[in-house]
């Protein structure tokens, strides 16, 4: 089965996005409307929702975008967690993925927010853990320096070994709370953790009981040889970027290659790349609604986004000439600058057909047309092994959410490729991920 996650990002995915008639009018810090968002969601039976997130503003120095709308530049967000706790009091299936950064936080803190969402929301919590490589974000942690990838990384490990530890500190039956004896809780059922490693010293045990998934699902999202490692060795799904089915692919076979070698079984990774959809009831609309959204992006600002993405000024240039050529790496580059660059490299675009293609889908692919054409690219994909399922974002919401939900689930589920109804309750019964044993009190992990 398809997995669907969606971003609930009221701006939508293209820069033009919240100008459109037909968007959100107030979509910062709108929590009704994040609810609305929310409960389409579940009405579609999608697997969950993902909020990315970071620890700081970007692009405050490129005024005219930052001035115009950069979705990820985030000005105005909700703390990701404190925005899942309330949509799991309005939602009651949907899985609720949350980014939290294994550079800046501390586990013991991540390892309580998200076991008590878990709880809240009956099993529906995923973490997305994430390095933070934005250097911005550093400065706002006591640094006055980007932290390299090496330490990065190798904190990120022991970070999740030390959350996942925490996780495990109580055993499932542990809270008696049996008024006729008595007797509260099982001493005998607690461990301590009593980690010491080379970033983190932590005694435990966690202050939450064992949630209902027993952990919660772990995500990761960087695709750097290093991220991949991680992924392989902790994630139980992964979300990913790539430009084409074919790059997917090759993306695919590696990392369930790498689980794999790793000892474990390839399906208990579930690899979840990002599209963009622009679905309409007919391909003419969907292609009107994509026209429309460019048109309300100046050629100032399009080529100030895409000079961000390339990571080279392109002020000046002529707007229906070639683009320059782009060297492949830069120091820090990023899956979605390497995507760009050789989309713009492959195709031979114009200046103004380069801006006009990242404003439109932010370096993720797009997939315009009818719901019988969106659902073919997605069932392509899929069953050629380029992905276990995606992450949609819409150029524009609700409308975008709408039409996945209206017309292009239909059409999956008429396939056979997505579930009418949820067969179960938690993030990992949408998953088909396997509840962890906890090895402190069990053995055998039960499924389900
Ligand atoms: C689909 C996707 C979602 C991501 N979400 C976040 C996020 O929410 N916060 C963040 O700091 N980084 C996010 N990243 C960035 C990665 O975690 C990673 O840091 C980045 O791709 C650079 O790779 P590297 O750190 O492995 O070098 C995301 C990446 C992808 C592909």
């Amino acid at each position: 089965m398809m997995n669907l996650f969606t971003i609930p990002n009221l701006v939508g995915a293209h820069l033009g996005g919240w100008r459109h008639r037909d968007a959100y009018s107030h979509p910062v810090m709108n929590l009704r409307q994040t609810i609305e968002f929310a409960q389409l969601a579940e009405r579609g039976k999608l697997d969950g929702l993902f909020l990315a997130d970071g620890n700081g503003i970007r692009d405050m120095n490129r005024r005219a975008l930052f001035a115009a709308n950069f979705p990820s530049a985030r000005p105005g967000v909700f703390d990701p967690v404190v925005l899942m706790t309330a949509l799991a009091g309005h939602t009651s299936r949907i899985g609720l993925v949350s980014t939290a950064t294994t550079t800046f936080d501390e586990p013991w803190f991540v390892a309580r927010r998200f076991a008590s969402l878990d709880h809240v929301s009956n099993g529906r919590a995923g973490w997305n853990a994430v390095t933070a490589a934005n250097a911005g974000d550093a400065l706002n942690f006591n640094r006055s320096e980007p932290v390299n990838r090496e330490e990065r990384y190798a904190r990120a490990e022991e970070f999740i070994e030390v959350v996942q530890g925490l996780w495990d500190s109580w055993a499932e039956d542990a809270f008696v709370q049996d008024k006729a004896s008595g007797r509260f809780l099982d001493p005998d059922r607690v461990r301590a953790l009593n980690h010491a490693g080379r970033f983190f010293k932590v005694a435990g045990p966690l202050n939450v009981p064992r949630t209902p998934q027993g952990r919660p699902v772990v995500f990761t999202a960087g695709q750097s040889e290093a991220g991949k490692e991680l992924a392989a060795r902790y994630a139980d799904a992964m979300f990913g970027a790539g430009d084409s089915k074919e790059t997917c692919q090759a993306e695919y076979a590696d990392i369930k290659g790498r689980v794999a070698k790793h000892g474990r079984d390839p399906d208990m990774l579930r690899f979840i790349p990002g599209v963009n959809v622009f679905a309409g009831r007919s391909a003419g609309e969907a292609d009107d609604l994509y026209g429309e959204l460019n048109e309300l992006i100046s050629p100032a600002l399009g080529i100030d986004y895409l000079s961000k993405i390339v990571t080279q000024d392109l002020s000046g240039l002529p707007l229906d000439g070639p683009m320059p050529d782009l060297p492949d790496t830069v120091a820090g580059s990023s899956t979605v600058r390497t995507f760009v660059v050789k989309v713009i490299r492959d195709e031979k675009l114009t200046v103004r057909q380069a801006y006009q293609r990242v404003v439109s889908d932010f370096g993720t692919p797009v997939v315009k047309g009818s719901a019988v054409e969106v659902a073919d690219v997605l069932e392509d994909w899929y069953r050629a092994k380029a992905c276990d399922g995606f992450v949609i974002t819409f150029p524009m919401v609700p409308v975008g959410l709408r039409n996945l939900v209206d017309l292009v689930v239909p059409e999956l589920q008429r396939r056979g490729l997505f579930r009418t109804e949820y067969a179960g309750t938690t993030l990992r019964d949408h998953l088909g991920l396997l509840r962890p044993a906890n090895p402190q009190f069990e053995t055998a992990p039960r499924s389900g």
